[in-house]
């Protein structure tokens, strides 16, 4: 990974953080949004108009989070580095979305590009555009960046530790975030922090508050994240691996609460992750991604029942409830491409078994006949829907 990228791998919301990276992270963790979408009332999470109505400053059925074409590369000292390769993705409000794809497929890059938080000179956008709530993200000037950071989007990265301060207590680390973003006393905003823990089911909250994080469970400083992550009642919520580092059991609680989080408040999420387990849970829909490229999409309940592109079969072959007693786990042959050397034509073609000429070109990204709610980059789906997932 980059080392733009080394940063990422903390989570939002930290007032504490170093630099502006981490500044910007605090930033988006913001309140502001609670006037307009009016959510904490009485300690409940309530149904705003705003949710009813849809999202203010967006036309009926546009998404919240619209990403087309974009083509984004690192130049580096011996080339460049082709991360993001044509990306189309888009989120509408209410829905979780999931990004899903091995390492090094331009999954946090993506979400770093939708927040404009890679960094300034490593990056080109070659081609293609991000907006958010309608806004062109990359046309955005830095105050209104800021803004859409602190009022519109959240995100959350996969270790919470890292973005809290250890020398100060939760309490006061949380209240200093929500009066960055609200006009509100210390008293008040404390009020607030004890109300959204108690949202994220922390059974003591006050007691929780007066703690340092070191003091706390990964699990618990994970839901304390994602409760400073709504506090701004966002559009849009990014997840950056968020629940990567816990065990199964605190994983799923946690990803329950976060659900139940975004359903209430109508908030569209983008949830990344390198688990298909975790998708098939979680996520409404699924974008796949490999080497930079989006190569399927769908409905996560279709897209998983009836995988068309090669890459998605391979991937669900490797889930441990597809594997036959007593075999091991089928790893996918080979490695994914170097991205300052893309091949020319399908990226996945030295993986895949059905490769042939034709896949010297690389195929485009098609709604699937009969299900254009749905779509693959193959040339030959067919043959490979032949072969079952215990194959
Ligand atoms: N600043 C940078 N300079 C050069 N290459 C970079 C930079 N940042 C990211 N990359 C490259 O972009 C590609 C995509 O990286 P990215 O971090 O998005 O992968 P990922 O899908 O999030 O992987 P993981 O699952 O490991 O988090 C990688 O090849 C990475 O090395
Ligand atoms: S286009 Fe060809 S190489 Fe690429 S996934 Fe489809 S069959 Fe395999
Ligand atoms: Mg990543």
């Amino acid at each position: 990974m980059g080392q733009a990228l080394n940063t990422q791998s903390s989570s939002v919301g930290g007032d504490d953080m170093n630099g502006a990276a981490r500044n910007t992270r605090a930033d988006m963790t913001g309140t502001a949004r609670h006037a307009q979408r009016g959510a904490h009332e009485n300690g409940k999470v309530a149904a705003s108009d705003d949710i009813a109505h849809g999202t203010p400053g967006l036309s009926a059925n546009a998404p919240v989070l619209d990403i087309s074409s974009l083509t984004l590369e690192f130049p580096i000292f011996k080339g460049v580095v082709k991360a993001l390769n044509g990306v189309n993705l888009q989120v509408h409000q209410g829905e979780i979305v999931g990004l899903v794809g091995e390492s090094g497929s331009g999954k946090s890059v993506t979400a770093m590009a939708i927040l404009r938080l890679l960094q300034q000179d490593a990056f080109r956008v070659t081609a293609g555009a991000i907006t958010v709530l309608g806004h062109d993200v990359f046309a955005l000037q830095e105050p209104e960046l800021l803004a859409m950071r602190g009022r519109d989007v959240a995100m959350i990265f996969q270790e919470p530790m890292t973005a809290l301060n250890p020398t100060r207590k939760v309490g006061r680390q949380l209240a200093d975030v929500i009066r960055r973003h609200q006009p509100v006393s210390p008293a008040k905003a404390l009020e607030r922090a004890e109300r959204l823990l108690r949202d994220m089911y922390i059974g003591d909250p006050v007691d929780v508050l007066k703690r340092y994080p070191f003091e706390l469970s990964g699990g618990m400083r994970q839901r304390i994240m994602i409760a400073l992550a709504f506090s701004c009642s966002p559009s849009l919520l990014i997840a950056d691996e968020p629940t990567t580092a816990l065990d199964v059991t605190v994983q799923r609680q946690v990803l329950l609460l976060l659900r139940q989080k975004a359903r209430a408040l109508g908030t569209a999420v983008l949830f990344i992750t390198h688990d298909m387990a975790v998708v098939s849970q979680f996520c409404d829909r699924v974008y796949v991604m490999y080497a930079g490229s989006v190569v399927e999409q769908g409905p996560t309940a279709s897209l998983i029942a009836s995988p068309a592109h090669p890459y998605t079969q391979a991937l669900l072959r490797g889930l441990p409830e597809n594997a036959l007693p007593r075999t091991e786990l089928p790893a996918i042959p080979g490695h994914a491409p170097d991205l300052s050397a893309l091949p020319e034509g399908c990226p996945f073609r030295d993986r895949c078994p059905f490769a042939d000429e034709q896949c010297r070109q690389k195929p485009p990204l098609e709604p699937m006949p009969g299900a254009p709610e749905r779509a693959y980059a193959c040339w030959h789906p067919a043959r490979s829907a032949g072969v079952s997932q215990s194959e």
